[in-house]
């Protein structure tokens, strides 16, 4: 029997309906399997918790986090309280930071029972591997001549190891996928840090034979996303053309409510955040029709980082059963509330077992 403790952070807005979806779903698959379950441990920190203590998560909360296998997060803020750069600061960003989730997979994928507006929906299916921890994000540079001709200075790193890891990581999924990196470059208009990305590439792609390699610009690869998306497999970018693709993915999957993501501490030293793409939604938090489906995909990464691929099937599988008999909400068109879309795929989950 494998026991998994998990720490719970529900989080703000919807975070606290689909949150308790995804669990209800992922009980179901422990159930069923037999073989494994999850110890649920519920961290109440958010806005909430900041306008109460003036923090959003205690002095030791982040060694209190070390000591689980993994973090199940909704999403965090609430506007109208708290200003959005403390809330995601003092809680996602800093945990994704503090425990060294360096690697943001999110997968984009059609399914079965959506509409896309592409030419060839059935093709469209990518994993995006996204450098998580430096890049253009790194908090180099400054301001100055505040009140004359001001100017500012942005640095971009680009370190061997961060580099290395992401592309490796993107390899291995590969293996996993349809055999194929793609990596997102601009060294025809960047002259330093794109160029050394591209030799890191190379260098790494050498290492996995068996994996077809391939680099586009950053500006083509958005029109593929598009265009010809059967091209392309898995995607590894850098920290900021990976926020762009991923957006981009979400919106051609549908709906912002179905993407899933995972903060990946691929060395597994610390462990791992999975957290879907949308945030709290404040416009529909409390009414119960949030759609659950992005944080019940993105407990299928967990399942996946697991170890139990298998598993992870049978969630997804159950989840394109729900909407090919259009239990949808309305994110997608849909009638149906947060409690019958989790209701129906938990019925799948358990014909698929
Ligand atoms: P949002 O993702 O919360 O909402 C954008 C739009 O999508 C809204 O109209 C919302 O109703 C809809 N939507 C989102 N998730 C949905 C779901 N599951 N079902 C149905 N409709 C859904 O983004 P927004 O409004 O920019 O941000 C709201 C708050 O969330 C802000 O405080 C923001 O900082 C925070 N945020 C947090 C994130 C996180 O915790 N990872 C990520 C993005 C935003
Ligand atoms: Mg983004």
């Amino acid at each position: 029997m494998n026991l998994y403790s998990i720490a719970v952070i529900p989080g703000d807005g919807i975070g606290i309906e689909v949150v308790p979806a995804a669990i209800q779903v992922l009980d179901t698959v422990a159930e069923i399997h037999g073989g494994i379950r999850f110890d649920w441990t519920h961290f109440p920190w958010g806005c909430e918790y900041y306008l109460q203590h003036g923090t959003m998560m205690p002095q030791d909360g982040i060694d209190t986090l070390k000591s689980f296998h993994q973090i199940f997060l909704g999403a965090v803020g609430m506007p109208g309280l708290v200003p959005d750069h403390v809330s995601l600061s003092g809680l996602l960003l800093k945990i994704r930071r503090e425990l060294e989730q360096t690697i943001n997979v999110r997968p984009a994928k059609l399914l079965h029972g959506m509409k896309s507006p592409l030419a060839a929906p059935q093709d469209f299916d990518i994993l995006v591997v996204r450098e998580n921890s430096e890049g253009e994000y790194a908090e180099v540079g400054g301001r100055v001549h505040r009140n004359g001709e001001e100017m500012a200075i942005q640095s971009a790193v680009f370190t061997r190891k961060a580099s290395e890891r992401a592309m490796r990581y993107a390899f291995t999924q590969a293996a996993k996928r349809r055999g194929h990196v793609t990596s997102a470059t601009k060294s025809n208009g960047i002259a330093y840090s794109m160029p050394f990305w591209d030799d890191v590439f190379r260098e790494v792609s050498q290492l996995y034979p068996d994996i077809q390699a391939a680099s586009n610009h950053i500006d083509a690869l958005a029109a593929f996303f598009v265009m010809k998306p059967h091209v392309l497999d898995v995607v590894v970018a850098s920290n900021l053309f990976g926020d762009i693709l991923t957006d981009l993915g979400g919106a051609i999957m549908g709906s912002i409510g179905i993407a899933p993501a995972a903060n990946l501490n691929v060395e597994r030293t610390y462990p791992s955040m999975f957290e879907p793409v949308h945030g709290s939604a404040p416009d529909i938090a409390g009414k119960g029709i949030a759609n659950p489906l992005g944080q019940i995909w993105t407990s299928k990464l967990m399942l996946d980082f697991l170890g139990h691929e298998d598993l992870g099937e049978i969630v997804l599988g159950a989840m394109e059963d729900t909407l090919d008999d259009n239990v949808k909400t309305a994110d997608l068109g849909g009638t149906a509330n947060l409690k019958e879309v989790t209701e129906r795929v938990i019925e799948h989950v358990k014909l698929r077992a």
